[in-house]
C-alpha cells in the first residue's frame, strides 16, 4: 500500500474535521493556532504533499515560487482565495481549492445582523448599557431607522448574495442587484438587476456587498460611487475589506452622509484604521460571517472532499486554479 499523503494543516480545525484528517492522512496540525509567517509556513511545507490553508496565510507569488515541489496543492478552508496568487499558481501547477456553497447561511445570517444593528445603532445601545450610562428614556432617545419595507441592494448576487436577498424579503425588503451576469428569473424571484454598479447604487437604502475581493473589484465601493447612494444609505461588508475604501466610506460616515456602517471585513483585519474605530455610526464585528460550529465543520469537510480527490487522481470538486 503506497504511503498516505501529507499535510500541513495551518491552523486549529473542528475537532471531527481534524479527526478525519489524521484517520486518512499524515497530519501536521497547529494545536496552539499560531500564525505562521510567510518563512515558517515554508520551511514546514517541506515535508507536505498539500497544505490544508486559511485566508490568514498568504500564498503571493513569491511564497508559491519557494514552495517545495513536492506540494501539489494548497486546500482553502474558506470560500475566498484571494489570499492566493491563482496566476502564480496555475503556473507552477499547483492546485488550489475553495469551499463554496457551506458558508452561505451562516454569513447571510451576519450580514441581516449587520443591517440590523448599523440601522437600530446596536453598538451604541451595548455600549450606554455596558458602561451604566444609559440613564434615560424619551421618545428621541436611539431612534434609528427600520429595515423592513426598504430597497436593499446586493452587490454580487452569488450562493451568499442569494441568501442575503432570500432572508431580507422576510422584512419586506424589495431586492435590486448588480452581478457580472444577470441571474436566471427563478434565482432572480423577482429581484431587479442593474447593469452597472452606478445603475444599482441610487436604489440602496441598503447596500449589501457580497462580491469576492478580485484586481476588478479593489476599492470598488469608493468615493464617487458612495455618492451615487440615496442621502442616509447604510452599507454593510461581509465580502472582503479591500473592496471598500475604507478612508472615502469614513469621510462618508462622519459627515452624515451615509447613515451607518455595519463591516465584518476590513483591509488591512485585524489592524483596522484607528478612524473606522472612532466613529460611532458603525456596527463591527471581527470577521465572523463563517463561524459558526455547522459551518466550521462544513468547510472542513469540503476541503477535506477536494484533498481526497485530489490524491485519488480525481478532479476537485472546487478547483479554482
Ligand atoms: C471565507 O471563507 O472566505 C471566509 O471569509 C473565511 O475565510
Amino acid at each position: 500500500m503506497s504511503e498516505r499523503a501529507a499535510i500541513l494543516v495551518t491552523r486549529k480545525l473542528p475537532e471531527a474535521v481534524e479527526a478525519r484528517l489524521k484517520r486518512d492522512y499524515r497530519v501536521h496540525l497547529n494545536p496552539e493556532d499560531v500564525l505562521y509567517p510567510a518563512r515558517k509556513l515554508l520551511a514546514l511545507s517541506r515535508n507536505a504533499d498539500a497544505i490544508l490553508a486559511c485566508h490568514t496565510e498568504h500564498f503571493d507569488a513569491e511564497v508559491i515560487a519557494q514552495l517545495p515541489e513536492r506540494v501539489r496543492a494548497i486546500a482553502n478552508f474558506s470560500v475566498g482565495v484571494d489570499h492566493v496568487d491563482l496566476e502564480a499558481a496555475r503556473a507552477r501547477g499547483l492546485i488550489v481549492t475553495n469551499t463554496p456553497d457551506v458558508l452561505a447561511d451562516a454569513t447571510a445570517e451576519v450580514a441581516i445582523l449587520l443591517m440590523l444593528g448599523a440601522a437600530r445603532r446596536a453598538s451604541e445601545g451595548e455600549r450606554l448599557v455596558r458602561s451604566g450610562e444609559w440613564n434615560s428614556w424619551s421618545p428621541a432617545f436611539m431612534v434609528g431607522t427600520q429595515m423592513t419595507g426598504k430597497r436593499l441592494g446586493i452587490l454580487g448576487m452569488g450562493r451568499v448574495g442569494q441568501v442575503t436577498a432570500r432572508r431580507a424579503r422576510g422584512f419586506d425588503m424589495r431586492i435590486h442587484y448588480h452581478n457580472r451576469q444577470r441571474l436566471p428569473a427563478e434565482l432572480e424571484a423577482g429581484a431587479t438587476f442593474h447593469e452597472s454598479v452606478e445603475d444599482l447604487l441610487p436604489h440602496c437604502d441598503f447596500l449589501a456587498v457580497h462580491c469576492p475581493s478580485t484586481p476588478e473589484t479593489q476599492d470598488l465601493i469608493n468615493a464617487k460611487r458612495l455618492a451615487l447612494l440615496p442621502d442616509g444609505a447604510i452599507l454593510v461588508n461581509v465580502a472582503r475589506g479591500n473592496v471598500v475604501d475604507e478612508h472615502a466610506l469614513i469621510t462618508a460616515l462622519a459627515s452624515g452622509r451615509l447613515r451607518a456602517a455595519g463591516l465584518d471585513v476590513y483591509k488591512n483585519e485585524p489592524d483596522i484604521l484607528p478612524a473606522l474605530r472612532a466613529v460611532t455610526n458603525t456596527f463591527l464585528l471581527p470577521h465572523i460571517g463563517s463561524a459558526t460550529r455547522e459551518t466550521r465543520d462544513a468547510m472542513g469537510f469540503r476541503a477535506l472532499d477536494n484533498l481526497d480527490a485530489i490524491f485519488s487522481g480525481a478532479e476537485p470538486g472546487d478547483r479554482v486554479a
